[in-house]
């Protein structure tokens, strides 16, 4: 079995090192937030991620936690970093942690560790870090570029059963000592170069996001010729082709992966002189497709100066409290500028950098009175939103369904006025008319 120092306590260096451990390694994980650290030494886990605690917990003899760059670097077999590598202002990808990782590294790293790139970056950096490693005398470290595909939300799972495990690296023997450590774990190994094994994070990442602005359009397309998105999605995707996934229409993606590797990959591919003239398109359809919901608020109420909107789940998709680049930042500050009062309730996300929206404990709390409801998470409690008790406490029974999670037949029959995207607009006679 080996030892792990992972760097990096985030939703990829927890659960990664979590799940190492569970395969029977020793896990130390080294974090530079000392809150987080004595949180995950109190016994706390502190991001929500459904099965993590269970993993933690069953494996506290194998894992510990620490400040301390030594302690993960003392006798380790290899060192991992899972740091986050935000956008910076000009698009390309903020890599300070990781090169905080590498400086760190003390100038006697015993036996032969090899440093594992778990952070998406840009192509190039693998061979940057190898030459620092190299000008540091570390030249008996090895490197491996073993890019993350997990999403949150399922991450426990992605761990145990990958799609693929990609191994980029300089040395052949480095790459087969990171595919030993997944003894256990069944998916398929893709052995490439570190460039290589670079570029796979990007370009996939960039082209589910690519999917969902193509679905998303084709659904805009569905508004104005009364076809219906769900219907269209489900006769694509079932072309095998193609495939189902990353095809449901909605208000647009978000998170802490799509934006900023959709944005990263455009810059990438630009610094090397080349135009990814569809990743502008992608990144644009999607920065209009968060901003249509306002437009249907409008379309029914009019001008909302006044108006209660309550926004039903904020985290940028279910089963995370991960309130990176959510979409619903973007409705709520579009929905303040217009002047309405914004509501917001979310089961797990309670950020409290959303100036000016009230966040309320319960959807009911959030509804009572409001002029309208917006779905911006398809959390599954809200699939039963369509009560007579939710429709009995709102001013006007009126239903944007931002992640067409409803059924809209049995909503407008539940006496709501509904909106999904990309979805016809059958006339139910129970559907009420707004009196404005
Ligand atoms: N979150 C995802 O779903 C996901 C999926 C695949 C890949 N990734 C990639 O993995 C990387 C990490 O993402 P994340 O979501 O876990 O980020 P995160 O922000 O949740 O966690 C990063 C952690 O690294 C810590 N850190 C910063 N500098 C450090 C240092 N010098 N030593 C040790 N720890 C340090 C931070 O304090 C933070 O706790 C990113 O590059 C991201 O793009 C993320």
């Amino acid at each position: 079995m080996a030892k792990i120092g992972m760097f990096g306590a985030g939703y990829v260096g927890l659960v990664t090192g979590a799940c190492f451990a569970d395969l029977g390694h020793q896990v130390v994980i080294r974090d530079i937030v000392p809150e987080r650290i004595e949180r995950l030494l109190a016994g706390e886990i502190p991001i929500y991620e459904p099965g993590l605690d269970a993993v933690i917990e069953r494996n506290r003899d194998r894992l510990s936690f620490t400040l301390d760059v030594g302690e993960a670097v003392d006798g380790a077999d290899f060192l991992y970093v899972a740091v986050g590598t935000p956008p910076t202002e000009s698009g390309d990808a903020d890599l300070a942690a990781v090169w905080a990782v590498v400086d760190e590294l003390p100038e006697e790293v015993p036996g032969r560790p090899v440093v594992v790139m778990k952070s998406t970056v840009p192509v190039g950096t693998g061979a940057h870090v190898r030459a620092r490693l190299d000008a540091r005398g570390l030249t008996h470290v090895g490197y491996v570029s073993n890019p993350e595909f997990l999403a949150e939300g399922s991450a426990v799972a992605d761990f145990t059963r990958p799609d693929r495990i990609v191994v980029g690296s300089f040395d052949p023997e480095d790459a087969e000592r990171v595919v030993e450590l997944h003894a256990g774990i069944d998916g398929q190994v893709v052995h490439t170069d570190v460039p290589s094994a670079e570029l796979v994070k990007l370009a996939a990442n960039a082209f589910l996001s690519t999917r969902i602005s193509f679905i998303n359009e084709i659904a805009n397309v569905c508004e104005l010729v009364g076809a219906d998105v769900v219907d269209v999605a489900r006769g694509v995707g079932l072309d095998h082709r193609l495939g189902p996934h990353f095809l449901r229409a909605g208000i647009g993606f978000g998170g802490s992966c799509f934006p900023k590797d959709v944005t990263s990959l455009k810059q990438l591919a630009g610094n090397s002189g080349y135009q990814f003239m569809l990743l502008h398109a992608v990144w644009e359809v999607n920065e209009l497709q968060k901003r249509r919901v306002v437009q249907k608020l409008q379309k029914h109420l009019g001008p909302l100066r006044g108006k209660t909107i309550a926004l039903l789940g904020l985290a940028f998709k279910p089963n995370t409290d991960d309130m990176r680049e959510t979409p619903s930042r973007v409705v709520a500050y579009r929905l303040l500028s217009e002047g309405a009062d914004v509501r917001a309730w979310d089961p797990v996300a309670h950020p409290d950098d959303l100036h000016g929206i009230e966040l309320c404990d319960t959807v009911l709390d959030a509804v009572r009175n409001a002029d309208a409801a917006v779905i911006v998470t398809e959390w599954p409690e809200l699939a039963s939103l369509a009560t007579a008790e939710v429709r009995d406490v709102m001013a006007r029974p009126l239903i944007v369904d931002g992640r067409n999670l409803l059924d809209p037949v049995a909503t407008r029959a539940a006496g709501f006025l509904y909106e999904g995207i990309g979805r016809p607009r059958h006339a139910s006679p129970a559907e009420p008319e707004l009196q404005l």
